[in-house]
């Protein structure tokens, strides 16, 4: 898989890319992550990329010149899914992160400031909202969106891919997990963990699945239901 990124600020990236799972996935070649800046393709001397909206208002947009020239640069970028970032996008959630790996290649474009030129919009094919709250730019989306991803590729985690059990895997939330001591401030490890019997620990774990999730989450039930 390939995660293209468009971004104003490729600094942002590295120390989350040189990390962890991440890292061991971009090591072993289960993932080719590349920055590109769009300044770069800006037309004017002085490098700028952003103007201010026509009609008046708040704050710079960027243009859709530079981003329009970045993507057209990108090999491939005909066939790769385009990705914007903005708050007015579809609500990402796990099953978007299972989708996009079906992409070989994605695009992940992030913007700034008060946004883009709403021209940019026609040369994206997906839209992407991580939350209904405004951050200062796509960066972290892009970072949340590509750690979300990677770790589903086949051999990211390790061995196991232990993603499965993970929350959300399948409209539940993870069940309670504990680790040594088995006693800390008076606190102890549920007793049938420390059992040995495979089948009657599998029977706890589901049923705390249950209970957490209709506690927490009962939304994500009804959508099993419907
Ligand atoms: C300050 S925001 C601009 C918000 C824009 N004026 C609006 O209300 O739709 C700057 C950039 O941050 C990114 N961004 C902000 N919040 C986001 C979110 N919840 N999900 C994804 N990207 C976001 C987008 O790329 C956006 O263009």
């Amino acid at each position: 898989m390939k995660l293209t990124i468009l971004t104003l600020f490729p600094e942002m990236f590295p120390s989350i890319l040189n990390e962890s799972i991440i890292k061991r996935a971009i090591n072993n070649n289960l993932v080719e992550v590349n920055l590109i800046n769009f300044r770069d393709f800006a037309t004017n001397k002085h490098k700028t990329v952003d103007d201010t909206p026509y009609g008046g208002g708040a704050g710079m947009l960027l243009q859709v010149e530079p981003i329009y020239r970045a993507l057209k640069s990108i090999p491939g970028s005909d066939t790769a899914l385009k990705i914007l970032l903005t708050p007015q996008g579809k609500l990402y959630n796990q099953s978007i992160a299972k989708d996009l790996l079906d992409n070989e290649h994605i695009i992940l474009v992030c913007g700034h400031y008060e946004g883009f030129d709403e021209r940019v919009r026609d040369y994206i094919d997906l839209e992407i909202s991580i939350g209904d709250y405004v951050l200062t730019g796509g960066e972290i989306a892009a970072l949340a969106i590509m750690d979300s991803v990677i770790r589903l590729i086949p051999g990211a985690l390790g061995s196991e891919d232990s993603y499965i059990h993970d929350s959300f895997y399948e409209d539940s939330l993870d069940y309670p997990q504990y680790t040594k001591p088995r006693e800390f401030d008076g606190k102890k490890v549920p007793d049938v963990l420390l059992s040995g019997n495979h089948a009657e620990i599998a029977k706890w774990r589901e049923n705390q699945k249950q209970k957490r999730t209709k506690e927490r989450r009962p939304d994500l039930l009804k959508k099993t239901q419907q």
